[in-house]
């Protein structure tokens, strides 16, 4: 019989929601212990690009933990680590050549805000601490990273433990924070990140962070082309470090290596995580400028920081092998080209009355729900309509990412969809047209 919750030991997400139990992944599927098929329409959480049940990363797997898994970063370096650096530099843009391992998102976003903070000291700037982020973003949900996102549904009850930091507009075309059309635009989005680094002083300011296209609170925002060069442009003018924050973006997801790539800049550091070893294991990776390495390097010679699982040797080694298959595949210029059929083909949800915008790049798309088309009014939170539609869809067995608050950190809807990069077009229509029948029923169910 179906429980409405689980009676086992788990300390659970969603205390009151059953879940049912994965038991096996195939391609783009994942099987319950019921045998019901789901399409992974959202990769989990934009993290599995290469597919699931891929025989060569478990066999990669059973080599590196055959010879080892485990060895402390304090002691040993590893072939694994040597390797996935020297791959991870190749697929960089240029200029970034030295990277530090961990084991996750959060962990490495903080790892980034202390390494840019540690440059600062040791390059005889130690006044320079502050790090700006955006509003309407999502670096983590550990305290310090929590303090960077621009989630205020998620940062509300922790806000008395985590330290102000300054958060400019994000770049919303959508919602227009200055309410400019398109064509009237001048990309003050950007130049609210010179304002508020004259506000606080730059010679307080040591970094930005942003994702270069926002994925977990606001589907799959893409900025307008001019926006990532001009933020470059304010951030070399007043000498502060620009980090990319690629957890979901990067390794492939948006149709190139990293996003920062469809603008050809070259940030400070990228910080990159789930697509990385496409969910295998867990593993983060900071790759920063030489600058940045050798500063430290020929000063206190050590960077303050680590974590017990800094550079697995096994989570390398799987991390490798995801990325050799990504290559031989040539599955980033797969994801570009299914990810154009992904979004033309979710255009078609704009028949619905309540779907105000599909967007994205690559196979990282996002749908925004809205009460009214014309003013864009978001639905009341109360009716957790992204969760209503997400657990529908998920019925039908499809897999999407729904998030809320993108409008203004409480208000809005939105569904993120980040298939697997080998992605067929007949899969991709079955997953459009389970969202089309799931967007029917749900609307013919809310009165709005
Ligand atoms: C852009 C971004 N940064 C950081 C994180 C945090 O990663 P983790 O959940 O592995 O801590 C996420 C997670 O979704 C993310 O999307």
């Amino acid at each position: 019989m179906k429980k409405d919750y689980h009676l086992d030991h788990v300390f659970y997400r969603n205390l009151k929601k059953f879940y049912p139990t994965a038991d096996r992944g195939e391609g783009i599927y994942i099987y319950d212990t019921n045998g019901k098929q789901y399409i992974d329409g959202s990769g989990g959480a934009a993290v599995v690009g290469i597919g699931h049940g891929v025989k060569e990363i478990t066999e990669a797997m059973v080599r590196q933990a055959e010879k080892i898994s485990f060895s402390h970063g304090s002691h040993f370096t590893s072939q694994a680590a040597i390797d996935l650096a020297t791959q991870l530099v190749t697929l960089s843009p240029s200029g970034l050549t030295q990277v530090y391992f961990l084991s996750g998102g959060s962990e490495g976003v903080e790892t980034a805000i202390k390494m840019a903070r540690q440059y600062q000291v040791e390059r005889g700037k130690p006044q320079k601490y502050k790090v700006i982020s955006r509003w309407t973003s999502y670096h983590g949900n550990t305290l310090g990273a929590l303090a960077l996102s621009g989630h205020t549904g998620r940062r509300r009850n922790y806000l008395p433990l985590i330290q102000h930091t300054p958060h400019i507009v994000p770049a919303y075309c959508y919602r227009c924070p200055f309410k400019l059309l398109p064509e009237k635009c001048d990309l003050e989005c950007a130049s609210d990140l010179e304002k508020t680094i004259l506000y606080e002083g730059p010679d307080s300011v040591s970094a930005f962070i942003a994702e270069p296209i926002v994925g977990a609170t606001a589907g799959a925002l893409v900025p307008k082309d001019g926006y990532f060069p001009k933020i470059r442009e304010i951030c070399d003018r007043y000498d502060v470090l620009l980090i990319s924050d690629e957890v979901m973006t990067g390794i492939g997801r948006t149709g190139k290596n990293f996003g920062v790539d469809h603008w050809n800049i070259v940030p400070d550091m990228i910080v990159a995580a789930k697509g990385l070893s496409s969910g295998y294991a867990p593993i983060f990776a900071v790759i920063v400028k030489e600058e940045i390495h050798q500063t430290i390097q020929e000063g206190s010679g050590a960077f303050v920081h680590g974590h017990t699982y800094s550079q697995n040797p096994l989570s390398c080694a799987i991390a490798h092998a995801v990325i050799d298959y990504l290559l031989k595949n040539d599955l980033v210029s797969k994801s570009a080209k299914m990810g154009e059929y992904l979004i033309r083909n979710l255009q078609s949800l704009n028949k619905h009355d309540f779907v105000g915008e599909v967007r994205g790049k690559g196979l990282f798309a996002g749908i925004e729900f809205v009460k009214d088309k014309k003013t864009k009014e978001p639905f009341d939170p109360k009716l957790r309509l992204n969760a209503l539609i997400a657990n529908r869809a998920f019925e039908k067995g499809l897999i999407t990412y729904p998030g809320g608050g993108g409008a203004d950190g409480i208000n809005g809807d939105h569904l993120l969809l980040a298939p697997p990069f080998i992605i067929t077009e007949e899969q991709i229509e079955k997953m459009v047209s389970i969202l089309d029948e799931t967007l029917i029923e749900i609307s013919r169910e809310i009165s709005y």
